[in-house]
Order: C-alpha cells, then structure tokens, then sequence
C-alpha cells in the first residue's frame, strides 16, 4: 500500500517536528497533525511562524514552508483519523500520578483514548504507528481495542519509536543514525512495515532503516533512553569523586571517551539530567522489570535515577554551604532554566528541583532563560506543589535581560548551557554583584581561569 494520507494524533514536541519534516520529504503525502488543545493548534497555525508553540532550531523555517501545502494542523481529530491511511499516534506518556504503578508506571490514559476514538470513527483499513514512547508489550493491548470495533475494518499496529533529541530535533530527523520500525511477523504486518519504510526511503538510508518484531522495538527505545542516562549519571557519580581527589572531570571523560568502545558523547558531567523522557522511560523500565518479579534488574537501573536525584541535590547543598550556611533573603540568580540549551522545553529541568530547595533555604531567586517565560516557571514550580503558588511568587522572578537578573546577586548559577551565556560581559556582571560574587556553573559551560581572574569565586561540576 502507498501511503497518500497521514495524520498524526498529538501535536506536541515528537509530532510536531516529526510530521514538519515528513511533509517537507515526501512532498506526495497530506499530513494532517491533530491535537485536542485548541491554544497549541491554534498556534502552528499563527500566521507568524516564529510563534509556533516550540522553539527548535530550523523548525519555524520547514513549517513556514509546507504548511498549507502538504502540512495542516487542525482540532477535527476525526476527520483527520477518517482520512488517514496511516496514522502516526504520538501523545503524551508521562508517569502515572495516581492508582498502582504511581510514580512509576507509564499513564497509558491519552494512547487509549486515542485507539478508542481511531476505532469509532475508521471506515477503512488503516496502519497505526505507535510513535510515543510505550511499555513493551502495550501494541498488543491497543490491538485488542482495535479488533473489537465489529465492522470488519483491518488494522496493522507498527511500532516505530522517535529518536530525535530536543534541541537538535530537525537535524535528527533530517539525518537519523537509524529509523526502527517494529511489526507483526504475518504477510500483513511485513506489507505495513513496508509501506512505512518507505515513507521514511525518501530521504533515510535504507541501510538505516531498520525494521523488527513489535516487541523488541518497543522495548528498544525505552533500553535506548536508559543506556543514555545511565551514561550521564555515570559521568556525574564521577564528577564527585573528582572533586574529592583533585582529578578533573573533562579530563577524565575525555581520557576514558577515547576509548572507542566507550566513544565521546554524552558524558558531560552536569547538575543532571533532565527532560521528558529519560526520568519517566527509566522508571518505566523499572516497574515493567519489578512486575516480571525481576528485582535485582529493577534496582540496576532505578539507581540511575538515584544517581541523578543526588546531583541535583548535591548541586543546591553545595550553593548553601558556600554561601557560610544560609541563603535566607538572598539574591541568587539563575541563568537558564530548560532542561538544555536550544528548548523551550522545562519538563523535569534540574533547574525547577535547585530552585526548589533554595527557596526551601527561603532564597530570593532571580531567573534569566531566553525561551523560557515567568508564567511557565511558575507553573514548573506549582506542580511540585511544595508549597503555595503565591509563596512560589514572592521568591522567584524572571528577567527579560541577563545583566539586571544579575545585579546586586549574592551568587549566580548555571542551570542550562546556553550559548549565549558565555558571550556575556563578565566583567560588567561582576562589577554589579556583592561581594564575594560566587558562580556556580552547574554545565561547566564558562571558562572558569577568565572568572577567576575578573574575581569571581568560581565553583564548577567535578573539579
Ligand atoms: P507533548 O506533551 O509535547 O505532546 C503530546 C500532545 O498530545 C499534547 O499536545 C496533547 O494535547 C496531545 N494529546 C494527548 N491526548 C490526546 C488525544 N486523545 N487526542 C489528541 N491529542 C492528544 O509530548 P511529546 O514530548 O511530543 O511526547 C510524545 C511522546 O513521544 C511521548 O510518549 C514521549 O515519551 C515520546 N518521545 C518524546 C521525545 C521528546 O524529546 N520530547 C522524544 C522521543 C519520544
Ligand atoms: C533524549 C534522548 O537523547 C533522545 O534520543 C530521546 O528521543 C528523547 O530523550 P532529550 O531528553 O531531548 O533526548 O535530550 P538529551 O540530549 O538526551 O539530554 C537529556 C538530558 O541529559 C539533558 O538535561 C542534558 O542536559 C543532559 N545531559 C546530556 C548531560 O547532562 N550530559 C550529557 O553528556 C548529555
């Protein structure tokens, strides 16, 4: 089957950029993304596409190109289902936060929904692409849905999980290191896996196409996320025993990532990890394991997560400490607040867990992110719910300009590793603060000798 019709049900941080790049490749399909939040659609739609409803680098470009032409964004979600040969499902996934599995389990509440609705509203054959991140195992429960309708209309479930990382989303789906695509091992599942494979032939490799049974392609991007976190934390356990020892933490993971059975990547000691995924995959492969009675397997990699709590703690202790045991009254300004630089995106930023504990300390914190607005950090902060959002309020305020969010700072942190920030007149960012005027560079972002030199009472991660 040639796929002439696609809709994508989720227009979030995956859907979005996903489907923006297949429209601009496949120039022959009609890509429909849907969502049931009107405010989102309603701003792929605006008419300037700088205001899109996510910054990634290049992405306003692709969708000022192809939208209105191959590439629709719209709330008539079962118009868009009816129309469809293929519909992609990319909805939210986070972990539960209520019933058994709380705080572990994936909420599977959205994806459901999203087979129900595919169910009622399908008059003809359809593949559905799992493209969320799933529990291994979950396209046999939406098959169970979908096989039940009782009007004889035949669906093939795909798994083909999404890769990209946020930040560099439209240059990971311009030139993946691999597309997985999972289906059923019948002549029917083949020809579905086909259709999809060649979707993506229109500019991936074949060599990186690669296709493979349900099961392990769902369960591969949740190993996937948990090999690359397990990295950051290993990296980060290390960063403290550096600093015990005089060892340097760059120069450790520069000495051991050359090793190429270790490689470079992703072993940048930091204040943690953060992100929608990583926290969530984790513990999700955790509970799936513990309900496979598997607990030493279990306890392996929920240590991964342990690991990041610690840093993360470790970094606002140390923020403490150094300023003689109290921060109370204080000003402490954070430069960024997403969870890495190039995002617009906070979900489970360390930033929200540092500023957490130092208003604990019943620090004044002062915040400067370029993408990131004062409504959405407050937000971020309720959702911790540990204390009043009015109490948020009074100790967190944004600024629309680094050099006043800096002025008159006991101390500054680096919460994200935004380029920008190593631009800035240090010198004049200096001159402005108390004094001792501390940095504590959470990214090992800035160069820590210039600091030292203008004066600064320079602290970074793992040295
Ligand atoms: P998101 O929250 O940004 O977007 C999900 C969207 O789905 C929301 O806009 C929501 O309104 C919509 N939605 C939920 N239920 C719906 C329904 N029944 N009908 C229509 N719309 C509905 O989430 P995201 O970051 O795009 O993640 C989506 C999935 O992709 C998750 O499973 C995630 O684990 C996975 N993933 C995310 C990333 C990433 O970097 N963010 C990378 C790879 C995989
Ligand atoms: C991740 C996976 O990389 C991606 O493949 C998957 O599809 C979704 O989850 P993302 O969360 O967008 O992507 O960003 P990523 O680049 O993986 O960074 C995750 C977190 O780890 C960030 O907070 C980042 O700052 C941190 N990190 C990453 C480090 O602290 N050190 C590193 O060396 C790498």
């Amino acid at each position: 089957m040639k796929i002439k019709n696609i809709c994508c049900i989720g227009a979030g941080y995956v859907g979005g950029p996903t489907m923006a790049v297949i429209a601009q490749k496949c120039p022959g399909i009609k890509v429909t993304v849907v969502d049931l939040n009107e405010a989102r659609i309603a701003a792929w739609n605006d008419k300037d596409v700088n205001n899109i409803p996510i910054y990634e680098p290049g992405l306003n470009e692709i969708v000022g190109n192809v939208r209105g032409k191959n590439l629709f964004f719209s709330t008539d979600v079962d118009k868009a289902i009816d129309e469809a040969d293929l519909i992609f499902i990319s909805v939210n996934t986070p972990t539960k936060t209520y019933g058994t599995g709380k705080g572990m389990a994936a909420d599977l509440k959205h994806i459901e929904l999203c087979a129900r609705q595919i169910a009622k509203v399908a008059k003809n054959n359809k593949v559905i692409v799992e493209k969320s991140t799933l529990p291994v195992r979950t396209a046999e429960a939406l098959k169970s849905i979908l096989d039940n309708t009782g009007n004889g209309v035949q669906f093939q479930i795909l798994s083909n999980p999404e890769f990209l990382a946020e930040g560099t989303a439209v240059e990971d789906l311009l030139s993946p290191d691999r597309v997985l695509i999972g289906g059923e091992t019948t002549p029917e599942g083949q020809e579905a896996i086909k259709s999809l494979v060649e979707v993506y032939a229109n500019w991936v490799p074949r060599e990186r196409i690669l296709t493979t049974n349900v099961w392990s392609s769902e369960l591969s991007k949740l190993v996937a996320n948990a090999f690359l976190a397990q990295r950051v934390s290993s990296i980060n356990a290390i960063s403290e025993l550096c600093e015990k020892t005089e060892a340097n933490v760059s120069e450790v993971a520069r000495a051991i990532g050359m090793d190429s059975r270790i490689g470079p990547k992703f072993l940048k000691a930091s204040v943690g990890f953060g992100g929608s995924c990583f926290q969530k995959d984790i513990l999700n492969l955790v509970y799936i394991s513990k309900a496979f009675g598997l607990n030493e397997v279990a306890d392996y990699w929920e240590q991964v997560i342990i690991m990041n709590d610690h840093q993360k703690r470790r970094f606002s202790k140390n923020i403490v400490q150094t300023l003689y045991n109290t921060v109370s009254g204080k000003k402490i300004t954070f430069l960024g607040w997403a969870f890495k630089k190039d995002t617009n995106d906070t979900r489970e930023s360390a930033a929200i867990y540092v500023a957490d504990d130092l208003i604990n300390e019943q620090a004044k914190i002062a915040l400067f992110d370029p993408k990131v607005s004062q409504t959405q950090v407050l937000s971020d902060l309720d959702y911790l719910a540990t204390r009043k959002p009015a109490e948020n309020e009074k100790h967190i305020t944004s600024y629309d300009n680094p050099y006043d969010a800096c002025k008159n700072a006991h101390a500054i942190a680096i919460l994200t590793e935004w380029d920008e920030f190593r631009e800035y007149d240090w010198q004049r960012i200096y001159d402005g603060m108390l004094k001792p005027a501390f940095v504590f560079d959470g990214r090992n972002l800035l160069d820590g000798e210039k600091l030292k030199a203008i004066g600064f009472n320079f602290h970074s991660i793992g040295s």
